[in-house]
C-alpha cells in the first residue's frame, strides 16, 4: 500500500487531495455527518513514545468513520525484539488494514513499510513528523487562505516537527524561515530534501540565526519544544544556547500585525514560549490541535478508505 513516511513521499497533488479532503471532513463534521467511510477497518497504532494528541486523535478519527483503532504500548510487541521487524510487518499485514506507528528511529518505520502490504503513516520518527506537518500548513491555509502570501517563521531547534516543515513549505513553493543556533540547524538529511524542492518550487527557504530578520513581516511564528527525549543530558547547554529564540510577546509585537502563534504541543511553557504567547490574542494553538483529527480522518480515508 501507499505509506506516509515523509512529507517527500506526497506529490503535490496529494498534498491538495488531503488539504482538500480535510475541509471536507470537518465540515461535515460540524454539519452533525458522520460517514463510516472505514466500516470494518481496522488500524494497529504502534507506540515506542508517549503520546496525547497523536493516539487520542487517530484513536478518535478512526471512531468517527465507524471503523476501529488497536492501541499497542511500548513493549507490546515483538518489533525488532524476537522477531524480526520485517516478519512483524508480514504477519500485521495479515491482520490490520493500516498501521500508525511513532517509533523511536525512522529506519524501523522505514523497515516496517518495506515489507508491510497494507498502508503505514509514520506518527513521528527521530527525524520526522509529517502528520503534524500537514495538519499545520492546512491551518495555516484555514486562517491565511493563500499559502504564497505567507512568511512562517520558526524558532528553535531543528526537531522532526521542524525537519516536516521544512520539506513540507519547501514542496509548496512557500516562504519559510528557520531561526536558531547554528549548532542545532537542520541536517544535510533532510536540507538535500528542501533543496530538492526549492530548485523545483521556487519557494523561499532560509535558514538563519538573525532574530530580526526572522521575525520581520512573519504571519506564523512557530516554536516547538528545546529537546526530547534522549537528549535531557544536555537540557542546560541547549537551555542557553535557545534561551534567545524563546517566542514572547516582545518577538510577537515584532511580528507582521496579523502575526498568529503555532505550536504542535506539547509545550514547555516558560522556556520556549510563554504563558502570554500560548495563551493570548495570538495563539492558534487549539484550533492546530484540533486540526489534527480532522487531516488524519482525510488521510486514513485516502490511504485505507
Ligand atoms: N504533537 C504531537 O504529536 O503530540 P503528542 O506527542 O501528544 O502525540
Amino acid at each position: 500500500g501507499k505509506d506516509l513516511l515523509t512529507c517527500q513521499d506526497l506529490s503535490r497533488d496529494e498534498i491538495w487531495l488531503i488539504f482538500e479532503t480535510t475541509k471536507e471532513m470537518k465540515h461535515a463534521y460540524y454539519r452533525g455527518e458522520r460517514p463510516r467511510l472505514l466500516e470494518g477497518k481496522n488500524l494497529g497504532m504502534i507506540f515506542e513514545e508517549p503520546s496525547t494528541r497523536t493516539r487520542v486523535s487517530f484513536e478518535v478519527a478512526m471512531s468517527q468513520l465507524g471503523g476501529h483503532a488497536l492501541y499497542l504500548r511500548p513493549g507490546e510487541l515483538h518489533l525488532g525484539v524476537r522477531e524480526t521487524i520485517a516478519d512483524t510487518a508480514r504477519v500485521l499485514s495479515r491482520y490490520l488494514d493500516g498501521i500508525m506507528a511513532r517509533l523511536l528511529k525512522h529506519e524501523t518505520l522505514e523497515e516496517l513499510a518495506k515489507h508491510a502490504t497494507i498502508p503505514v503513516i509514520n506518527g513521528l520518527t527521530d527525524w520526522f513528523h509529517p502528520v503534524q506537518a500537514l495538519t499545520d500548513v492546512y491551518t495555516m491555509l484555514e486562517k491565511f487562505g493563500d499559502l504564497k502570501k505567507i512568511k512562517v517563521a520558526f524558532f528553535g531547534d531543528a526537531t522532526n516537527v521542524a525537519n516536516s516543515l521544512l520539506v513540507l513549505t519547501s514542496r509548496l513553493g512557500m516562504n519559510f524561515t528557520f531561526c536558531g543556533p547554528k549548532k542545532y540547524w537542520p541536517k544535510e538529511r533532510v536540507m538535500k530534501m528542501v533543496e530538492e524542492n526549492v530548485a523545483e518550487t521556487g519557494a523561499n527557504i532560509e535558514i538563519t540565526e538573525d532574530i530580526d530578520k526572522a521575525i520581520k513581516d512573519a504571519n506564523v511564528v512557530y516554536t516547538d519544544l528545546w529537546w526530547w527525549v534522549g537528549q535531557e543530558h544536555e537540557a542546560e547547554e541547549r537551555k542557553a544556547a535557545f534561551q534567545p529564540y524563546q517566542v514572547n510577546s516582545n518577538l510577537m509585537k515584532r511580528a507582521a500585525k496579523n502575526a498568529v502563534f503555532m505550536h504542535c504541543l506539547p509545550a514547555a511553557r516558560g522556556m520556549e514560549v510563554t504563558d502570554d504567547v500560548i495563551d493570548g490574542p495570538w495563539s492558534i494553538v487549539w484550533d492546530q490541535a484540533e486540526n489534527r483529527l480532522h487531516v488524519e480522518k482525510a488521510i486514513l480515508v485516502l490511504l485505507m478508505g
